[in-house]
C-alpha cells in the first residue's frame, strides 16, 4: 500500500487571531460589506441556510433587511419555492408593482382569509375593469367583529383617496405623503386604472437601511435547486420569478454530476449568479469553478446537526476547509458552511478567506424561521433539523412517489443528519444579526482590520492548546442562574 500522508485540519476552536496594532477606534467605523457573486454585495456578511427548519419568505426577507441573504431550500414543490422568492420580491418595493386586490362585495372573512395566505394586510378595491373604487386597509378592518359585512362598507372609498401617476419619483411620494399624511398611495392611469401602490413604510425602509435590494429596489433573495429529476424546471421557475441567486446545493458538491449540473446551469441562465457547493478540497472549489460557479460553498460534516463524518468517516475540519478551498477558488468568492456558533466563529472564518458565512443553528430558533414555538420542559424551543436526516428524507419521499402512486422504501437510505433536535427560542432574528454584527465589527478592530480586505491582508491565526481553548472560556466561576 502507498504511504499515505496525514495531514493537519483545523478548526474554530484550535485558533484564535492574533490582537494587532489597530486605527479603528471605533466599530463604527469598520465596513461589513462583502462581495459575495458578480452582481450580489452584502451589507452583513452572513448568509441564512437553505434549510426547512430556517429559510423561507420570512427569514429572507429579515436576511435581506438587515444586510445579509437567505437561501430559500428547495424541499418544496416549485411552484411553492417560486412563491417563497416572490414573497420576498413583493416585501418592500418603493412600488409595489402588482398590489393586491379585492372587489367591493367580498366579505370581511374572504379578505382576512387573503390576508393570512398572503401575508397582506392592505388591499386596493377595484371592479372587474381594474378601476379603484378605494382601499381597505388593517386599520379599517382590526377592530370589526361581524364577518359578513361587506368590503365596500368598511373601506376608504375612492372620493376620499389621494392617488398619484405611475411615473411618482420617490421624492414625489414622500412629498404626497408629508402634505396629506396619507401612508398608501394607489397608482392610477387617466381612466382611474390600478397600476400600481406606493406605501410609505417601503419608503422608510427603502432609505433608512442597510437593506440588499436588486436594481428595481425590492430586497435579494437566493434559492436553492438540486442536480437531479426537476433541478433545471426548477431554475427556469425561479429565475423567471427573478430570484438574485441560484444554489446549487449538494452535500458532496465535488461529484461528477454536480459539475456537470453547475455547468449546464451555467449555460442556461448566464445572467443569474451561481453559488455551488458544498465542497471542502481545493480541487472541489477549482473544479466548481471551472464548471461555472460564480462563489462557492465550502464546508462538508462541520454543521451542528450533521452526521456525515460519524456516518462516512469523510469531512475536513472547517478552517483548514476555507484555508485550501481559498487557495483552489482564488478570486471567486468562497461561503464558509456550518459550524458557526458565535461572532468569533464567523470572524475567523472571513480571516482564514471567507467572504461571507451561512449559518443554520444560529437562526433556527428565531421568530423568522419555519415552525412553531413549543414548550419543552417548561422551555421555549423550536425545532431544527439536517437535511439529509431519515426524517427530512422520508417526508420529501413521501410527498414525491405517493403523488406518483409508487411505493416508496428507505431502507438503502443512510442518513447523514440529526432528525430533530429543540433550539432554545431566541425571538428576532434582527436581534441576533444585530449583536453578531457588532461581535464581527469588534473582531475586525482586534485586527487592524476596517473593511474584509484588510482583514484578509492583516489578520494572522495562532494555534491554541486544549489549555488555551479553556482559558478562552468562562471558567473558574459559577453563573448566577
Ligand atoms: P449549522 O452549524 O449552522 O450548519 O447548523 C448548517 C449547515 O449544515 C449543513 N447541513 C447538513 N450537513 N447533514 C450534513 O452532513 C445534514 O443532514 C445537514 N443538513 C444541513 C448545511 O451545509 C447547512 O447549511
Amino acid at each position: 500500500m502507498a504511504k499515505k500522508r496525514i495531514q493537519e485540519g483545523l478548526t474554530f476552536d484550535d485558533v484564535l487571531l492574533k490582537p494587532q496594532y489597530s486605527q479603528v477606534d471605533s466599530r463604527r467605523q469598520v465596513s461589513l460589506k462583502t462581495k459575495i457573486s458578480p452582481h450580489i454585495t452584502l451589507n452583513l456578511p452572513i448568509i441564512s441556510a437553505n434549510m426547512d427548519t430556517v429559510t423561507e419568505s420570512a427569514m429572507a426577507i429579515a436576511m435581506a433587511r438587515a444586510g445579509g441573504l437567505g437561501i430559500i431550500h428547495r424541499f418544496l414543490p416549485i411552484e411553492k419555492e417560486v412563491e417563497e422568492v416572490q414573497k420576498v420580491k413583493r416585501a418592500e418595493n418603493f412600488v409595489v408593482e402588482e398590489p393586491f386586490v379585492v372587489e367591493p362585495n367580498f366579505t370581511l372573512r374572504k379578505v382576512k382569509e387573503l390576508s393570512k395566505k398572503h401575508d397582506v394586510q392592505t388591499f386596493v378595491v377595484v371592479n372587474k375593469e381594474r378601476k379603484v373604487l378605494g382601499i381597505l386597509t388593517k386599520r379599517d378592518y382590526l377592530f370589526e367583529k361581524d364577518e359578513t359585512k361587506l368590503v365596500k362598507e368598511l373601506m376608504t372609498p375612492r372620493s376620499r383617496l389621494i392617488v398619484a401617476d405611475r411615473g411618482t419619483s420617490l421624492e414625489k411620494a414622500q412629498e404626497i405623503f408629508k402634505k396629506n399624511k396619507v401612508e398608501k398611495l394607489p397608482l392610477v392611469d387617466k381612466n382611474d386604472r390600478l397600476l400600481g401602490l406606493i406605501t410609505a413604510k417601503d419608503i422608510l425602509n427603502h432609505l433608512n437601511s442597510l437593506a440588499v435590494r436588486d436594481k428595481k429596489g425590492r430586497l435579494m433573495v437566493g434559492a436553492a435547486v438540486g442536480i437531479k429529476d426537476d433541478y433545471l424546471e426548477r431554475a427556469q421557475e425561479l429565475v423567471k420569478a427573478e430570484v438574485d441567486l441560484l444554489v446549487v446545493d449538494v452535500a458532496h458538491g465535488h461529484l461528477d454530476a454536480c459539475l456537470k449540473a453547475v455547468q449546464t446551469l451555467k449555460k442556461r441562465f448566464p445572467h443569474i449568479d451561481l453559488m455551488a457547493g458544498n465542497v471542502a478540497t481545493k480541487e472541489g472549489a477549482l473544479d466548481l469553478k471551472r464548471a461555472g460557479a460564480d462563489s462557492i460553498k465550502v464546508g462538508v460534516g462541520g454543521g451542528s446537526v450533521c452526521l456525515t463524518r460519524i456516518k462516512t468517516g469523510a469531512g475536513v475540519p472547517q478552517l483548514s476547509a476555507v484555508f485550501e478551498t481559498k487557495k483552489g477558488a482564488g478570486e471567486t468568492p468562497i461561503i464558509s458552511d456550518g459550524g458557526i456558533r458565535n461572532s468569533g466563529d464567523i470572524v475567523k472564518a472571513l480571516a482564514a478567506g471567507a467572504s461571507a458565512v451561512m449559518v443554520g443553528m444560529l437562526l433556527a430558533g428565531t421568530d423568522e424561521s419555519p415552525g412553531e414555538v413549543i414548550n419543552w420542559n417548561d422551555k421555549r424551543v423550536k425545532i431544527y433539523r439536517g437535511m439529509a436526516s431519515f426524517g427530512a428524507k422520508m417526508e420529501r419521499e413521501a410527498k414525491i412517489k405517493r403523488s406518483s402512486g409508487e411505493n416508496f422504501s428507505m431502507t438503502d437510505f443512510v442518513s447523514e443528519g440529526a432528525d430533530q433536535v429543540f433550539i432554545p427560542y431566541r425571538g428576532r432574528v434582527e436581534e441576533i444579526l444585530s449583536q453578531l454584527a457588532g461581535g464581527i465589527r469588534s473582531g475586525f478592530s482586534y485586527c487592524g482590520a476596517k473593511d474584509l480586505k484588510e482583514l484578509w491582508q492583516k489578520a494572522e491565526f495562532i494555534k491554541i492548546t486544549g489549555a488555551g481553548l479553556r482559558e478562552s472560556g468562562l471558567h473558574d466561576v459559577f453563573l448566577a442562574n
